[in-house]
């Protein structure tokens, strides 16, 4: 059997892999799995989208491949722009500053393919949601970790970056509100993202993901709000979340024009862009009704405060975040002389509760754990209920 290529060998391991056969050996022992782990949203797609989707799937003409220059991607793009001016002021030119793609992930992943040569870096903060560092890795980049934590609220120090290590930096990674750390950014954070790179000449990427999941009254704002952001960023949203559309990969990347178009020459040369009842599907979800992302959100919100508070309650003290449907959570003292890999291991065996472990996110999520709010209250307090059995063990 022939070895895979080297490059692929420089990923870090794939924590849920691991994760994934301890599931499968507790589920046999017979324990109940509350799956925490991943933030794989469990609530159905909203009815029109799903409708949308179906009658427009029944067209023998939908089912060709989809081209960029078909009409039905360019009414994508403008709901797209009009979603972007209603939701966050920003004007962009649907035909070269937006860009539909296969979920977000994939064009994250391409993004770093399209720009990063061997000897070049990017800047990605340490944790960060994996293909931020694993899309460098795979395009043969270096990465260069901006330590995130606590002290410095989560917003890495930027000025902290060695000249040496700009001189060969072309991109760099930021997202808020965070995965996994939950964090949300000042809109001063984002202006001295912008100017650092512009200074440096930097790409700068901006990860969207969670612009509607936020909560009392926090408003997640848009990078392209900072005036002349456009010069040097894109910023990339996903449907998978607002619209509870995971499975059926559709996000789309804004922003600078001469960065789209080499993301999308890359991605010219792999895919065919996305099934066009699904496209059909986007624009009806951004430009329908947006209750049922207020209704999904105040779900989360409910989530949100009910896990805190039953964590609270059995004495593991858990910030309550702004934004995200995640917790990020110390690993508790009574377990503190364990890794988190280890103390998420010790969980799962001892009691069928998955969370994610910080180090899934980078070797600063080290300390840490990830709760994923997948399931529901009742769900949650009963994986409070288990917890407690665990920690009361080491008290
Ligand atoms: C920060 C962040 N970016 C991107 C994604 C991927 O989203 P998509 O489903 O659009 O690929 C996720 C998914 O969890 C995420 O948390």
């Amino acid at each position: 059997m022939q070895e895979e290529a080297k490059r692929m060998k420089k990923l870090p391991l794939y924590l849920f892999t691991i994760i994934d056969d301890l599931k499968r050996e507790a589920r046999d022992r017979g324990l109940d799995i509350i799956d925490l782990g991943m933030g794989n949203p469990d609530q159905p797609t909203p009815e029109h989208i799903i409708k949308e989707l179906c009658k427009r799937a029944w067209k023998t003409e939908n089912h060709r491949y989809s081209r960029s220059i078909d009409s039905i991607e360019g009414k994508l793009r403008e709901s797209i722009a009009k979603w972007y001016k209603k939701k966050f002021n920003v004007r962009l030119d649907p035909e070269a500053e937006v860009l539909p793609l296969i979920g977000s992930k994939e064009g994250i992943a391409h993004i770093s393919l399209a720009f990063m040569n061997s000897d070049e870096i990017a800047l990605v903060p340490d944790p960060s949601y994996p293909v931020h560092f694993n899309g460098v890795l795979i395009a043969g980049g270096k990465v260069h970790d901006l330590p995130m934590n606590e002290e410095n609220n989560f917003m890495p120090d930027l000025d902290a970056v060695p000249k040496k290590v700009l001189k060969k930096t072309k991109m760099m990674f930021l997202s808020y509100p965070n995965n996994p750390t939950a964090a949300v950014a000042t809109k001063a954070y984002f202006k001295k993202a912008v100017s650092f790179a512009k200074k440096n000449k930097i790409i700068l990427v901006h990860d969207l993901a969670y612009s509607d999941t936020v909560y009392d009254g926090y408003r997640a704002p848009s990078m392209l709000e900072v005036p002349g952001a456009k010069e040097v960023c894109v910023e990339f949203h996903t449907l998978s979340k607002s619209y509870n559309m995971a499975g059926w990969r559709i996000g789309f990347a804004v922003g600078n024009a001469r960065i789209l178009k080499a993301l999308a020459k890359t991605k010219g040369y792999m895919d065919f862009g996305l099934f066009k009842p699904i496209q059909y599907a986007a624009i009806k979800a951004l430009t329908g009704p947006q209750g049922c992302v207020r209704k999904q959100v105040a779900l989360y919100k409910r989530r949100r405060d009910v896990m805190v508070r039953a964590l609270a309650d059995i004495g593991w003290d858990v910030p309550k975040p702004k934004g995200t449907f995640y917790l990020w959570a110390k690993v508790p003292q009574e377990y503190s002389s364990l890794t988190s890999m280890e103390f998420v291991s010790l969980l799962i065996r001892e009691v069928g509760i998955v969370v994610a472990p910080g180090t899934g996110f980078g070797e600063g999520g080290e300390g840490y754990v990830r709760f994923a709010l997948v399931e529901d209250e009742k769900r949650l307090l009963e994986a409070a209920r288990r917890i407690k059995k665990v920690l009361d063990k080491n008290r």
